[in-house]
């Protein structure tokens, strides 16, 4: 038999195609999945090779990545509590999606994956297999075996298992086009301060004041960004653009002590740069063309659809149902923000749109003022009715 490895090239993923091998007795077919990791994809297909895999692919996601996660999500304003842009967690799906595909290319029994047994990724990975291929085993061999990181290494040696040197770092690390993902080591004590070793992507925006302010105009369509200063681009290029412009000024850097959905509270680094200033300009551009309540509804589903992509809940019925009020209410979300970039800052300093709200007639205070203040006293008068009329008849107390 088969089993289809999501394959990272890292310790665990190494070790895994050997342990797999010796405890089930099935041939291992690595898949790395580029979803914007910046690696060398081919290096790490050669090593997967070297290790026993019988077969190593490399598939290139970052389009379907852009278009059925990011964007959708971006889209939604999905951020898991106030903080957390969810990049490890929207490719997680796709991830899924694709090893399913190649399993069932290759007539394979089982999937593996490399989480642990105490993180959100397994439950992300193990419910979307299941949703979309109930019949497949899936195979987590980091959850099954009780090695440490000095038994994985202990065995690499003893199997030839080709490591880099990165693997001595005490940090788990995980990186997509939305984001990079940090944890462990020191990074587990909640009242220490990230070290600078962490950070990968930014710059530390306190050695950035000399840096001059760079202006950024992002163009969207029905809540998509199509354009980077006037010129169409395409999205993972727009998203590394940014990632690498916000990047230089510190911009996007997140402390989370979030929670787990298995119920522990974890301390993550994440480097979030475009994720920032796209979710910072989309907002944005919101408030310039939806109603007042469509933006108050809205945030409501953003906290379920965040909450749904965390759990992992995206082959769900209420996520389609979401997506479908997500979309609809994009209909008018189009047009161009300009954004300032400056020592770990984005500040939103210009909006339009061909479908904008806003009223100069109606907002001015000068001249040319077109709102009629007299329709204001009734206005008041009326707003006033259910209160004034409550306070008489059950004399609620009028201060204090
Ligand atoms: N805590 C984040 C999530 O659940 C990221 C998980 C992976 N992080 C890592 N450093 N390997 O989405
Ligand atoms: C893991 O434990 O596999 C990574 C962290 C997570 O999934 O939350």
């Amino acid at each position: 038999g088969t089993v289809v490895l999501a394959y990272s090239g890292g310790l665990d993923t190494s070790v895994a195609i050997r342990w797999i091998k010796e405890k089930y007795d099935l041939d291992v077919i690595a898949v790395t999945i580029d979803v914007g990791n910046d690696r060398d994809l081919e290096s790490i297909a050669e090593r997967a090779r070297k290790t026993g895999a019988v077969k190593a692919m490399i598939i290139d996601g970052k389009t379907d990545f852009v278009r059925y996660f990011v964007w959708p999500a971006l889209q939604a304003g999905a951020i898991y509590e106030g903080q957390y842009p969810l990049a490890t967690a929207l490719a997680r799906p796709l991830i899924a999606r694709l090893l399913v595909e190649v399993a069932r290319q290759e007539g394979a029994v089982a999937v593996a994956h490399g989480c642990t047994g105490k993180g959100n990724d397994q439950v992300r990975f193990d419910v979307s297999i299941n949703t979309l291929a109930p019949d497949l085993k899936i195979i987590a061999p980091v959850r099954e075996w009780s090695m440490t990181r000095d038994n994985e290494i202990a065995y690499a040696a003893e199997h030839n298992i080709p490591i880099t040197v990165t693997n001595a770092s005490p940090y788990s690390f995980d990186q997509n086009l939305w984001g990079r993902s940090a944890e462990c080591g020191v990074l587990e004590d909640p009242w220490a301060e990230p070290p600078e070793e962490v950070y990968g992507w930014t710059a530390n925006p306190d050695s950035v004041g000399h840096l001059e302010p760079t202006y950024v105009e992002i163009t969207f369509k029905h809540g998509i960004p199509v354009a980077l200063n006037g010129e169409e681009i395409e999205g993972h290029t727009l998203i590394e653009t940014l990632n690498h412009e916000a990047g230089k000024y510190g911009i996007g850097r997140i402390d989370h002590v979030e929670n787990r959905l298995v119920g522990i509270k974890s301390r993550e680094i994440y480097e979030a740069p475009a994720a920032t200033v796209l979710h910072a300009a989309h907002n944005a551009l919101e408030t310039l063309t939806l109603s007042r309540d469509q933006v108050r509804f809205k945030e409501s589903v953003a906290g379920e659809y965040a909450r749904l992509i965390y759990n992992g809940q995206w082959y769900s019925a209420l996520h389609q149902d979401l997506a479908a009020y997500v979309q609809s209410t994009q209909r008018f979300v189009s047009g161009t923000i300009r954004v300032k970039l400056s020592q770990g800052r984005c500040a939103i300093v210009g909006r339009k749109s061909e479908h904008s709200l806003y009223s100069h007639g109606l907002a001015t205070y000068d001249s040319g003022d077109q709102f009629d203040h007299n329709a204001a006293l009734g206005f008041i008068k009326l707003w006033a009715l259910p209160l004034s009329t409550q306070a008489q008849a059950q004399l609620l107390p009028s201060v204090g």
